[in-house]
């Protein structure tokens, strides 16, 4: 006696029937990068299909995305100027508050807009806070203050979900009693909780301009070996008040995924980072993989380690798929 396991795959229906996860259009999450200007639009020169835009061009996209089922952003700015501590992100003048006051004026509550709450795109050193007296690394208390103020600047400018990603200890516990001293109860949360100091981010440091001028981001981003850290990192920031945990990157991290999936009943969200969008769309121009097909298969890949949203440059070519039901 054996067991016959090809008996239920023999019909494409009742395979359908029997399959465990699947890759829904609300699980996507679109990344924007924003700029002054008008009518810009320039493609990032390591990711391509990618832009950075001026506010126009950023609602143009949203109205895109909308008409291809997708309704959830992730907002990143780049300031006109740079300075030591971030200025544009303090002030309701900057790029991300004019950008989210646009979006929000014309699309409502039709779309939900996501910030990014770090200081590295904004910084002229390029690290995601206030350095210290040394000037070595980050001040992590220094930098909590600035965060609480940078929250708020999103809150007010009509952000639906605030997204720390800066690894700085304490900031979610900072950015939760900020927002409630201010009224903003019903702001969520969702924390980049277990973020690695990874090489995959390569990609993203050309698209925000935002690499560090000096140093690496390992004194406060964490070590890639490290799996115990990982699981009490998020747990740390579900203590602290996050809605929504993150882990970042994805494709090389799901161990984690699940075993944070395993120990939370938070939803989670992997980040499918610049690096891994690079790879698959390098391998792509080089004619060596079914695009299509791996890229499906990566997205199914985060929802069975345990993910429930997934922030990722493909969202509209996954979404196009998943119309084509391609998968
Ligand atoms: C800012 C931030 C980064 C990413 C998201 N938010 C860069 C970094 O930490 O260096 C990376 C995103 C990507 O690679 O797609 N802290
Ligand atoms: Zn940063």
């Amino acid at each position: 006696m054996f067991k016959r396991f090809r008996r239920i795959r023999m019909n494409g229906i009742i395979r359908d029937m029997v399959q465990e996860t699947r890759v829904d259009i609300d699980d996507l999450i679109y990344p924007i990068f924003v700029r002054e200007g008008e009518k810009f639009r320039k493609e990032i020169a390591s990711m391509p299909g990618l832009f950075q835009m001026s506010i126009d061009e950023a609602l143009k996209e949203c109205e895109e995305l909308l008409k291809l089922g997708i309704n959830k952003i992730l907002l990143f700015g780049i300031p006109e100027v740079k300075d030591s501590i971030g200025s544009d992100a303090l002030n309701s003048d900057g790029i991300i508050a004019k950008a989210l006051t646009a979006i929000k004026k014309s699309f409502g509550q039709n779309i939900v807009a996501i910030t990014d709450l770090c200081f590295c795109e904004y910084t002229d050193h390029g690290h995601c806070g206030i350095l210290n007296l040394e000037q070595a690394s980050v001040n992590n208390d220094a930098t909590l203050e600035i965060t609480a103020k940078q929250a708020l600047i999103h809150a007010h400018a009509g952000a639906d979900i605030i997204a720390p990603s800066g690894m700085m200890d304490g900031a979610v516990k900072t950015i939760r009693e900020a927002l409630d001293g201010d009224g903003f109860v019903d702001l969520p949360i969702m924390s980049y909780s277990t973020k690695f100091a990874s090489a995959y981010y390569g990609p993203f440091r050309d698209a925000a301009e935002s690499a560090p001028s000096f140093g690496d981001r390992k004194t406060y981003q964490m070590n890639p070996a490290n799996r115990r850290e990982a699981i009490a990192e998020s747990l740390e920031d579900e203590a602290q008040g996050a809605d929504i945990l993150m882990v970042k990157p994805a494709l090389a991290y799901l161990d984690i995924v699940r075993e944070i999936r395993d120990n939370t009943k938070l939803p989670i969200c992997v980040y499918n980072v610049s690096g891994e969008y690079s790879m698959l769309k390098t391998a792509a121009q080089a004619g060596v993989i079914d695009y299509d097909k791996v890229l499906l298969e990566t997205m199914i890949s985060f929802k069975r380690a345990g993910a429930d949203i997934i922030i990722t440059y493909h969202a509209k070519e996954v979404a196009k798929l998943l119309k084509d039901k391609n998968l």
